[in-house]
Order: C-alpha cells, then structure tokens, then sequence
C-alpha cells in the first residue's frame, strides 16, 4: 500500500522533492540511496520500515520512494487534518491506480463530485431500516456453514485440519452476495475466490513496480490478470443482468443502484458504473471481514478463557437461537474482542492520500504531490496510546477506556468523509459469525503452521489460518 515507481506516464512537473523544503521544516526520515530513496526496504518489508522508523523518527517520518514524497503519520491531530480538514484537498493517491485496474471508479477509488453523488446513493442501502434483514441473512448463511460443518465431523472429518482464511472468505461472500445483490453466490465462491487472489496481487504488484508492462502486452502475469477479470466481470455481469430482467423492485443495494438517476433527471448509471460499484462491494464488503475472522480465530486459538467468555455471552444473549439484529447490542464482549483484534491486525493496514496544494503537517512543510500514509497497524502499536500495545486485551474496549481515547488514534475504517461505509455491516457480521461459531466449536491452530503478516493491499495471514475444529 505504498508507493513505488509504477506509473511512468506521470509528468515531472506533478512529481515532488523535499529538497527545497530547509532543514528545518523538513519532517525527519531514514537515509535512502540514491534515486531509489527507501525503496528497497519498502518493497523487503514495509511494517518493519514504518514501526522502526516511527519508533527513531516520531509522529511524521519522510520517505523518499523514487521520485515520491511519503510522510507516515502516527500523530492523532495531524491524521484528523489530512482525513477530515483536509478532505478537498487531498485526493486518495496514486496507489489506488493499482487498485483502479479492477475496480474502476467504483466507491473506494473515485474522486470529487462523481464520489459524493455515488456514496450519497449507496448510503441508504446501509441504514438502520436494512440492518434486520443484513442480520437475518448473515445469521442465516452461517447456520448454513455450521451445518455443512456437523455433517463433515459425522463423517469423520472433524479433526481434518482446514484453512480459517479460506472458510471465512466463502462465508463473508456468500453474506454480500445474499446482503447486497439478493443474490446466492454461495456456488460461485471457489472460483471467485481465486480470482480475486490473482487480482489483488495484480493491483498490488502494479501499484509497486518500478515498471510494468503495459496491459496488452500478452506477459503471462498480463494473461493470468485478464483471465481472472473474466471471471469476476461474468459474474458481477450475471447479477446486474438477472436483476435487469426481474420485474420485482427489490430494494437491496444494487436496486437502489439501478433506480438512480442522475440530477438531470436522466438515464440512471450505464453497465459499467453499475459493475464497478457492485464488484467494489463484492470485494471491499468480504476480504476485510474475512480476514478480520481469520485473525479473530488465530489469536482465540490460544486464549481459551477469551473464547469460554465469549461461548458463554453467546449462550446467555442467545441460548439456542440463532442472533437477530436486537441481540447484536447485546453480544457486547464479542464486539471488544473483534475491535481489540482489529486493532492488532486492521485487515486495511495502511491507506494513503496525495496532497493537492502545499501543506503542513504538524510542524513540518510538504509540497503539493505528496503522499500521506496512515498506517493502523503502527498507529494501533504506538505506545503513547496503547499499554502494552503488542499483548491481546479485548478489556481495552470497555466503554469507559474507549470514551478517553483520541477518536483518531484507532482508526481500523479509516476516518472522515471517505470513512468506510460498511463499518456498521462488517461489526454486526462479525459478531453474529463469531458468536455462533464460538457457541458450537473452539479452533485450534496447528502449532507447525507458520503464521505471518502478508501486508499488501489487505493484511492477509500469508499462509493463511489452519486449524482443527473441536465440539465445545
Ligand atoms: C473489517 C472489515 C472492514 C474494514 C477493516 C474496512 C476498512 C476500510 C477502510 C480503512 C476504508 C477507508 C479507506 C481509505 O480511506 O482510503 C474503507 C472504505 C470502504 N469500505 Fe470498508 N472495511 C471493512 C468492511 C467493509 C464492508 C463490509 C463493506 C461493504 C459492505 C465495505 C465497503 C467499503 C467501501 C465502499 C469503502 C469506500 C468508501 C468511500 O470512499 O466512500 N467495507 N474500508
């Protein structure tokens, strides 16, 4: 989620160079080499990079990454002035080009006045009135994992090790697909699954290379690319096509979309804006949550009294019901442990704006071009805001402790106008998923299974998450 030399198109007049700021109004940062700047430990290993270099540097370090100016900021009030005062006038940066080659201009990567009328349409489909029906079906498509999971332990199979990531993943999509677009993708999530993987990699990749290709060239990662978009494009093309022919007007998400018209009163959004806002939800409202989960899972995995509290609050909230929206509220110590595990892995780990104008951040000048990065995970383990920030404490979120915190020194939905619209959606999910599981099963992660951060545009668990499951 960081810069790295990618798109050669940019003119030399847009690029940016601290070395005409003075010494003095100069935010502080590692050495780099020539040219290059700190690419190279960027590209090696970016978390170790941004937790050394807060740790030596402070609140606003410099980078250089190639011809790019990159301040990190782990300073509360200089993140509410770039996220919110600052929201005319910084944009997302350069980095979202990667993600744009499969999104589009859908939610998370369009800009200005298109952005505003975009989100003031989608909006709706996340408010209260929609959050009863969102909790039926989340509680619904679970019992349905559950019960695929007791007839595989009949069989036999219940100490077979399986991936967390992968299970969740299916899960979360088959939510959206259910959630948003009336849709059961439940069959499709395989496939689906794997092409988004090659996507994501793709964007990542592209948004970090010192050059690419460019896409017509037949390369085999260019290949590999194009096939993976064929899959996920017949798919979100089949659920706006089916939903065309369907003379019922459903009121889910996608069916406001398709009821939108533009303040001339005319035409409502071509096929492929309607593709580039559904396969943004598609992705942005189920890789985030699942992966959320798998680190859920993992760090329960060795924590049996969290997982017992958690058992117990879901069997006096619920007894042998399945949960409704009323009893989410209620699933309190859940969501502590959700938030406390979303505050050591924020699946968004790092995201970034560019500055459209001159600036300063805190103390410190930056010229019109550069880039900023809020990294949630180094912020989540700044030790000016967090005791013991590296231990796992879901205590921290009791409400008393959550009232004395900064707003902006926790931020795993990112903050402002841009802040993530399905926050509410992805806490209820995962409360109602994590109560439910935790009732009927503890996991166990095997001890030989190597877990590790991969930190590209989410923070996937490299490896992913194998576990065992077990009756509780
Ligand atoms: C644990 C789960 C999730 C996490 C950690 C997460 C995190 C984030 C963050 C940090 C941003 C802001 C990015 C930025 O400022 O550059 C964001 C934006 C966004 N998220 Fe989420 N998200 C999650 C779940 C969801 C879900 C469930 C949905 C949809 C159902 C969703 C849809 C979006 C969209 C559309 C945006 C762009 C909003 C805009 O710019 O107007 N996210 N998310």
């Amino acid at each position: 989620m960081f810069p790295r030399e990618g798109d050669m198109n940019q003119s030399a007049a847009q690029l940016t160079t601290t070395d005409d700021l003075t010494t003095k109004s100069r935010a502080p940062g590692p050495k780099g080499l020539p040219l290059l700047g700190n690419v190279l430990p960027a590209w090696k290993d970016p978390v170790s990079l941004f937790m050394q270099s807060q740790k030596e540097f402070g609140d606003v370090v410099r980078f250089k990454f190639g011809p790019y100016d990159y301040y990190l900021v782990n300073d509360p009030d200089v993140i509410r002035h770039v996220l919110v005062d600052g929201a005319k006038t910084y944009t997302k940066s350069r980095n979202y080009l990667g993600l744009k080659l499969v999104l589009g201009d859908g939610l998370l990567t369009s800009e200005g006045d298109f952005w505003r009328r975009q989100r003031k349409l989608a909006q709706p489909a996340f408010h209260r009135e929609s959050m009863e029906g969102f909790a039926h079906q989340m509680s619904y498509a679970t019992r349905a994992m559950l019960t695929r999971w007791e007839g595989e332990d009949e069989t036999g199979g219940e100490s077979d090790m399986f991936c967390a990531l992968a299970e969740m993943m299916r899960l979360t999509f088959r939510i959206v697909g259910l959630t948003l677009f009336s849709t059961d993708v439940d069959s499709e999530a395989q496939e689906v699954g794997q092409a988004m993987t090659v996507a994501m990699h793709h964007a990542n990749d592209w948004a970090e290379a010192l050059w690419n290709f460019p896409a017509w060239v037949p390369t085999p990662k260019n290949l590999r690319f194009k096939t993976a978009m064929k899959t996920l494009d017949s798919v979100v093309y089949r659920i706006i096509e089916s939903r065309r022919a369907d003379p019922t007007q459903k009121k889910d998400l996608l069916g406001m979309l398709m009821a939108a018209v533009d303040e001339s009163g005319e035409g409502g959004m071509t096929d492929k804006q309607l593709r580039d806002e559904v396969i943004t939800l598609v992705l942005a409202g189920h890789e985030t949550t699942a992966n959320l989960l798998a680190w859920t899972f993992y760090l329960l995995s060795s924590r049996p009294e969290i997982t017992a509290r958690i058992r117990e609050e879901a069997k006096t909230v619920l007894g042998d019901r399945d949960p409704a929206l009323a009893d989410v509220p209620r699933l309190s110590y859940t969501k502590m442990v959700l938030e406390e595990v979303l505050r050591l892995y924020p699946p968004a780990w790092a995201f970034e704006r560019q500055s459209t104008t001159t600036d300063k951040l805190g103390a410190f000048d930056i010229k019109k071009g550069a880039i900023v990065g809020v990294s949630p995970y180094v912020l989540h383990r700044h030790p000016k805001f967090w005791e013991n920030p590296e231990e796992f404490d879901p205590s921290r979120f009791a409400a008393e402790k959550s009232a004395t915190r900064s707003r902006y020194s926790y931020l795993p939905f990112g903050g402002g106008p841009r802040m993530c619209i399905g926050n509410a959606f992805a806490m209820m999910e995962a409360q109602i998923i994590l109560a439910m599981v935790a009732r009927d099963y503890a996991l166990t992660v095997d001890p030989t299974h190597p877990v590790e951060i991969d930190p590209r545009i989410t923070l996937r668990p490299r490896h992913g998450i194998k576990v065992t499951r077990h009756r509780s």
